[in-house]
């Protein structure tokens, strides 16, 4: 079986040009013309594989190779295209991408899968537009019902249903959700995001579980008024009170009493947000995330409690909407088999790992068994333009996922 790295390598490099950002970053966001002109590259690239496509109501875009026995629940494979404001070329888009370079290579091979083998794009897994993440997984695990997904307004306060409806994607959204045994088993290729293979000088990772994300948006609001005549007595500015949560965030991940645990305050929006102006109202977003539920509840409380303490103490009104808090996922024995497997036929040497970063897996490891296999990237760099993993690298995890989805298929 030989997989065409050159080709995928040039598919990569035009993907990347679909972007908001100038190169080398890369911005793509859920519905913008950008992404829109993004799927339908794929879309050519899925239609000039001879694949059964079909899109659903949020944009979810499937693309299958009709198995011998096309009423068996399927093989899926696949991940996202939307990047992060100034993100780069390779998350998400490896499983994409490689996923196609993986069954033409299987077609290539002559190779004629029992089940179908699907290749999925998922919708918006990236939490830009609509502040939350795996937005087309979580309706198609069922985890977000219609209504929950209706009330969804982006931060010019459109609703995700005029947005979709807008980008030509229409349908009710309860259509989305899969039935049960849609699938037999899911793979989602990915660059690790991190420096533990690098570091180990390994190829691959299999991921044997996704830690528990959660996130938060704190809203704040105190009093503006000019920076030379209100003294300082007088003041209830409400950067300050979200300059202390942000350290808080901080200082409760590393008390969590594990190395695990992480928290990070990415958004920090102040109004009105003039230099002779005392900050009125800011909105923080926080994201807070551990392999162990329980202990990432922990540090989510603490957070929690410390913002009634900072607002009271400040004179700050506050209001917390929860974004999400989603427990961990274990994946399933049978694909991480396969890929041991895999990865062994091959001679690929490989450690097992757990995915700090989450994915459209997570929520896949609901439906069906579920696991991931991840390629080093350089440093460990992700969400940055200099993001980077070598063609050698994406060429060996393409090879180990085809024949981890023959197996399954078989
Ligand atoms: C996914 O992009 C994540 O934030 O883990
Ligand atoms: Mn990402
Ligand atoms: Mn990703």
């Amino acid at each position: 079986m030989t997989v065409n790295i050159q080709r995928l390598m040039g598919e990569l490099e035009r993907l990347a040009t679909f972007s908001d950002a100038p190169a080398p970053a890369v911005t793509r966001v859920l519905y913008t013309p950008t992404d829109l002109a993004a799927r339908a590259y794929l879309k050519s690239l899925f239609a000039e594989t001879d694949l059964e496509l079909r899109e659903d109501a949020l944009g979810n875009l499937f693309a299958r190779w009709v198995g011998a026995e096309p009423d068996l629940p399927a093989v899926g494979t696949g991940s996202h295209t939307d990047a992060i404001p100034h993100a780069g070329r390779y998350d998400g888009v490896v499983g994409v991408l490689g996923g196609l370079e993986a069954i033409r290579a299987l077609q290539a091979a002559c190779f004629r899968p029992r089940r179908s083998i699907e290749l999925l794009m998922f919708t918006s897994e990236e939490p830009t537009r609509f502040g939350i993440g795996c937005l087309g997984s979580r309706a198609l695990c069922g985890a977000w019902t219609a209504e929950m997904l209706g009330r969804l307004r982006d931060s010019e306060g459109k609703s995700l249903d005029q947005a979709r409806t807008e980008a030509g994607f229409s349908g009710g959204l309860e259509t989305v959700r899969l039935p049960e045994n849609y699938y037999s088993a899911f793979v989602e290729l990915h660059i690790e995001q991190g420096p533990l293979l690098e570091q180990e000088n390994l190829p691959l990772g299999i991921v044997t579980a996704i830690a528990a994300p959660a996130s938060l948006i704190v809203r704040l609001s105190g009093q503006g008024g000019h920076a030379g005549t209100v003294l300082m007595p007088d003041r209830r500015d409400a950067l300050l009170a979200g300059a202390e949560i942000a350290l808080e965030v901080d200082r409760a991940a590393r008390a969590s009493g594990a190395p695990d645990t992480v928290g990070t305050t990415g958004i920090f929006k102040v109004h009105p947000g003039a230099i002779n102006s005392i900050p009125s109202r800011v909105e923080l977003g926080i994201d807070i995330r551990d392999i162990d539920g329980a202990r990432r509840d922990a540090v989510v409380s603490r957070v929690v409690a410390a913002v009634g303490e900072i607002c009271e103490r400040r004179g700050i009104g506050y209001e917390i909407e929860w974004m999400n808090a989603d427990p961990p996922a274990q994946s399933g024995e049978e694909v991480v088999r396969a890929l041991e497997a895999s990865a062994q036929e091959l001679g690929l040497p490989y450690r097992k790992m757990v995915s700090r970063a989450y994915h459209d897996s997570l929520f896949m490891a609901r439906l069906c068994p579920t696991a991931m296999l991840f390629i080093p990237c350089k440093n460990g760099w992700s969400h940055r333009p200099d993001e980077y993993a070598s063609p050698e690298h994406i060429e060996q995890g393409v090879r180990v996922l085809a024949r981890t989805l023959a197996r399954l298929a078989e």
